[in-house]
């Protein structure tokens, strides 16, 4: 098949694994027979120091025109200034809406030599095996905001229509999936979260073939700790997945590791490594690239439809994961550059 991919490296160790994920896709694109065209693009302070924009009019383009987009990082020290005019987190946030991905999808998998980094003990993380949702267009991240001198608002708004799209997302994936849907809100105190749980509730009457269960985010808090293996599909509202991604993010001994797709919006999907730019290892090729070339398999999935290409690019990833040499972050010494040789040979034996 033919599809065009754009290629935004960012900051820091963004343009180290995106190349690392450039270089699975072109070998896959070769052994599979496929016509793969990539177009890189700035976004993030790359884009602020070359354009004065972290979305530059050309990027916005050709994400609106892409198949799939595959990103790096975005930040860093040199940009964070919080009186700076422009920041690079505005070029995600403004990505996100142009492309209109409501679905932020977070796989978390425990491979066992990653679990003895992770800060639970094995017995806990043993069989964990889910996925985060977390709603990424709407709540009081997108609300309005008023200021006085002595107080501030931050609205809190979302519509059936904006929570039905995410739960349906959610129920379709859980299908494929152990057939179970926790939905985190805060219906207890929330109007915004008692909307979404009756949304959750008519939604699941659609799935007779799939467990629905609520949850209070503060006890997801918790049981994200004490019985990370129970879940399966957890769907929530954007800053309650916020927070809990990134709590849910260290059980996997290390933020390298894990991937990310955002998903829903008419055009094309963005998929990334769920790491920042990594400012005090840019440059040294200890970044470790799996997060990204995880990521490409999502993107081979999910914006492809290639789903054994996708299978081809985990199984070489669990290869190298089981029997190789690692980055530093993983316990080992192995350069970016050398994983990535890794899992293209890896790709290549099992193709
Ligand atoms: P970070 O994820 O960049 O780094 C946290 C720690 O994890 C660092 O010690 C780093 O060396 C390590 N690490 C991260 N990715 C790694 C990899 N692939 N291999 C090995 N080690 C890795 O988070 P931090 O330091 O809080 O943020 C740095 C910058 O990244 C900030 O400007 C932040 O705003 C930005 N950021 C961007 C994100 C994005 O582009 N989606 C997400 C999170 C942060
Ligand atoms: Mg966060």
């Amino acid at each position: 098949m033919k599809a065009s991919i754009v290629v935004l490296p960012g900051d820091g160790i963004g343009p180290e694994v995106a190349s690392a994920g450039v270089a699975v896709l072109r070998q896959i694109a070769e052994r599979f027979g496929h016509d793969f065209t990539f177009t890189e693009h700035a976004i993030g302070g790359d884009a602020i120091d070359r354009f004065g924009d972290p979305l530059p009019p050309a990027t916005r383009e050709a994400c609106l025109a892409a198949d799939a987009i595959l990103l790096g990082a975005v930040g860093g020290p040199k940009w964070s200034d919080p009186n700076a005019p422009v920041r690079p987190e505005q070029g995600l946030l403004a990505m996100r809406k142009l492309l209109g991905v409501f679905a932020n999808v977070r796989p978390l998998k425990l491979h066992p030599r990653a679990a003895a980094l992770s800060p639970l003990k094995p017995e806990r993380t043993k069989g964990v095996d889910l996925v985060f949702i977390r709603e990424l267009t709407g709540g009081i991240y997108f609300g309005a905001k008023t200021r006085t001198d002595d107080a501030a608002t931050d609205e809190c708004r979302y519509t059936v229509g904006e929570i039905e799209r995410v739960m349906r997302h959610a129920f379709d994936l859980a299908r494929t999936r152990r057939k179970k849907v926790t939905s985190v809100d805060k219906a207890n105190v929330l109007e915004t979260s008692r909307l979404w749980r009756s949304v959750a509730t008519r939604i699941a009457a659609d799935y007779p073939d799939v467990e629905l269960e609520h949850q209070l985010v503060d006890s997801m808090a918790m049981h994200l700790l004490t019985r990370p293996a129970d879940y399966d599909v957890i769907v929530t509202e954007n800053m309650f997945g916020d927070i809990l991604t990134d709590e849910a993010s260290v059980l996997a001994g290390s933020l390298g590791l894990s991937p990310s797709a955002s998903l829903g919006g008419p055009g094309a999907g963005v998929y990334e490594p769920i790491h920042g730019s990594a400012p005090d290892i840019a440059g040294k090729a200890l970044a470790n690239p799996l997060g990204t070339i995880l990521s490409v398999a999502m993107l081979l999935r999910h914006s492809l439809g290639l789903s054994t290409e996708a299978d081809t690019v985990e199984a070489a990833v669990d290869y190298v994961m089981e029997n190789g040499n690692l980055t530093r972050d993983l316990g080992g010494d192995a350069t970016t550059h050398a994983v990535t040789r890794a899992v293209l040979d890896a790709c290549e034996a099992k193709a």
